[in-house]
């Protein structure tokens, strides 16, 4: 293939992956689900719009002049030269003034718009950390008992939800494309993001500032439910634990509070009350763990439990196997005690 023609396929085939990406993107800007989203799409509208008009204008005179002015056969003068004219610099000075004015002004009123607290907002905590995110539900309207979460943050469709955000480590991201803008994470600072949610779903999210092993690896979920759905999950999730049945399950319990589990991880109800892992009290009623990036299932539960550090790079929780001493049947009996915290 002449490297011409290489060129050309390889700028087809990246548009037609960029054109295929954008068309299954869980995190795509352009489709806002909720006000806030709406508001800074808005923006980004009006930029885009106007930066499309700019472009078309300036190009076209470039290409006009290209031809307009172009030299002609047996044309061997100089073009004539110019050297100073008000009335054109004015133009191109006042334009681009006029221009970024009304990009400028409805950027400013958004930002500040943006940073107000809204009334009768949810208040939650997030706390990032390597590589997964801690949400801490105090008590208030909607919210009977204050709990802890991790990496799935449920909320209430169509109220403003007021995220104080802070980082126990390095500085993360926090980022739900489809809800709101990006906000920093940082250590010994708290920063505040507004999102909310129009429509019942779950929306992706993902850390966007590189922090370390893992950062492709620290993803969230946006869970939005009717208000009448949060307020039943956030009741049990307030709960202590839901004690074992099984003969299986109570195996595994003993199993967990034997082990240097118990260091790590709460759950609410027994002696553990580790705080450097998520709270896993009601692990069994998420739909992913591990930073959000497996399903919460009997597979992937076993794959994390014999070798985690194999399957997130860096990860704190120790191989089960080769670190812990775990056996195949502990870690079976273990995995029957975490299905059943629901
Ligand atoms: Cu946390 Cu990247």
């Amino acid at each position: 293939m002449k490297p011409r023609a290489r060129l050309v396929a390889a700028l087809a085939c990246v548009s037609l992956l960029a054109v295929g990406c954008a068309r299954n993107a869980p995190l795509d800007t352009l489709r806002p689900q909720g006000p806030i989203a709406h508001q800074i799409y808005g923006l980004w509208n009006m930029v885009f719009i106007l930066a499309v008009v700019v472009f078309v204008l300036v190009e076209g005179a470039i290409v006009f002049a290209l031809f307009r002015f172009r030299r002609r056969k047996g044309d061997d003068s100089a073009p004539k030269q110019t050297h100073g004219n008000t009335r054109l610099e004015l133009t191109w000075t006042i334009i681009p003034m006029l221009l970024l004015g009304s990009i400028a002004i409805p950027t400013v009123a958004g930002i500040f718009s943006l940073a107000r607290v809204p009334k009768g907002a949810l208040n939650i905590q997030v706390q990032a950390q390597q590589w997964w995110w801690k949400y801490n539900y105090p008590k208030q309207n909607g919210i009977e008992a204050s709990f802890t979460n991790a990496n799935e943050l449920h909320i209430p469709v169509g109220r403003p939800i007021w995220l104080s955000l802070n980082s126990n480590d390095v500085i993360h991201s926090y980022w739900v494309p489809a809800l709101a803008g990006k906000q920093d994470v940082v250590p010994a600072r708290t920063n505040h993001l507004k999102i909310e949610a129009s429509h019942p779903g779950t929306y992706l999210g993902t850390c966007v500032e590189f922090c370390g092993l893992s950062h492709a690896n620290m993803r969230l979920r946006v869970i939005a439910q009717e208000p009448a759905d949060f307020e039943k999950w956030a009741a049990n999730q307030a709960r202590n634990l839901m004690m074992p049945t099984s003969a299986l399950g109570k195996k595994g319990m003993k199993v967990f509070l034997a082990q240097q589990c118990v260091g790590c991880h709460t759950i609410r109800g027994t002696a553990a009350a580790g705080n450097v892992g998520p709270d896993l009290t009601h692990v069994a009623t998420r739909e992913t763990f591990a930073g959000g990036i497996f399903a919460f299932n009997t597979h992937n539960l076993r794959l994390w439990l014999s070798d985690a550090p194999a399957e997130k790079p860096g990860s704190k929780m120790p191989a089960g196997i080769a670190t812990m001493g775990l056996s195949h049947s502990d870690i079976n009996a273990l995995i029957a005690f975490l299905e059943g915290l629901k």
